[in-house]
């Protein structure tokens, strides 16, 4: 019996998928470990475009929502397409133009989807979705919090940062230093929001041409006219 465990045990050290999954884990990231140390912050993948999911809750709202983002530091802009419950709709942030009472931002909405002509925003808002530059944990003084596991994102490595001075933001960082979500708290109203990016894709954001994007008001234009006629609404009264 004894000469058997301990062949037992002499063989499963001798395993070479064990021996590889010890090594594969860096040890100096992992939180509780002795040899744990804090590395200077990196520099993160600033041009993107990626699917979204986010869920902000309160004690009163919890909303989850979906969509597509675009990042491009090179032209301060944020555009987010986003679609909840029966509201449909899209943000550009234009970080040109930040004022105290918020980042410039252009929302069309159609809401409820099926049967409004859309509506469009124009004003100042403190936007859910940050500018994301290449230095911006950099920038943001990051604190590392070392290799975690997140459900959604699987192994990533964790950046703690104060937003704007006041917002704490925790910022998953994956591999080749492309940022796969964050989570946000107001302490003020207790409110808490998760995002997680899928299917993100790294490169320049193209600037559409000012005769490609008249052509987009133009449709906009029509869309909504269209979409008037089509379920003889105005507002969404009749
Ligand atoms: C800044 O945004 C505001 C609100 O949308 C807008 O009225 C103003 O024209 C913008 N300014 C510039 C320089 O784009
Ligand atoms: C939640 O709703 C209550 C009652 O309407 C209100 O007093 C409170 O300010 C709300 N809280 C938040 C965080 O919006």
């Amino acid at each position: 019996m004894k000469i058997f465990s301990l062949v037992m045990s002499v063989g499963s050290l001798a395993h070479p998928a064990l021996a590889l999954d010890t090594r594969a884990i860096d040890r100096s990231r992992v939180p509780f470990s002795s040899g744990f140390r804090q590395p200077e912050p990196p520099m993160v993948e600033p041009e993107f475009r990626a699917n979204w999911n986010q869920h902000k809750w309160d004690a009163n709202v919890s909303h989850i929502a979906s969509g597509f983002v675009y990042n491009s530091p090179s032209q301060r802009k944020v555009r987010v397409d986003e679609a909840y419950d029966s509201t449909f709709g899209s943000s550009l942030l234009d970080y040109n133009n930040v004022t105290q009472e918020g980042v410039a931002n252009r929302l069309w909405t159609l809401s409820p989807a099926i049967t409004s002509p859309p509506a469009c925003f124009e004003g100042f808002t403190n936007p859910a979705f940050p500018l994301i530059s290449a230095d911006f944990l950099v920038a943001n003084n990051a604190i590392y919090g070392g290799e975690v596991h997140d459900a959604l994102a699987g192994k990533v490595s964790s950046w703690d940062i104060l937003y704007q001075g006041a917002i704490p933001v925790t910022v998953l960082l994956g591999e080749d230093n492309i940022i796969q979500g964050y989570d946000f708290v107001g302490p003020e109203t207790r409110a808490r929001a998760i995002t997680r990016f899928f299917n993100i894709i790294v490169g320049p954001i193209r600037q559409m041409s000012s005769s490609e994007s008249a052509d987009q008001r133009q449709i906009a234009h029509q869309y909504g006219e269209r979409t008037k006629l089509l379920w003889n609404v105005e507002g969404g009264k009749k």
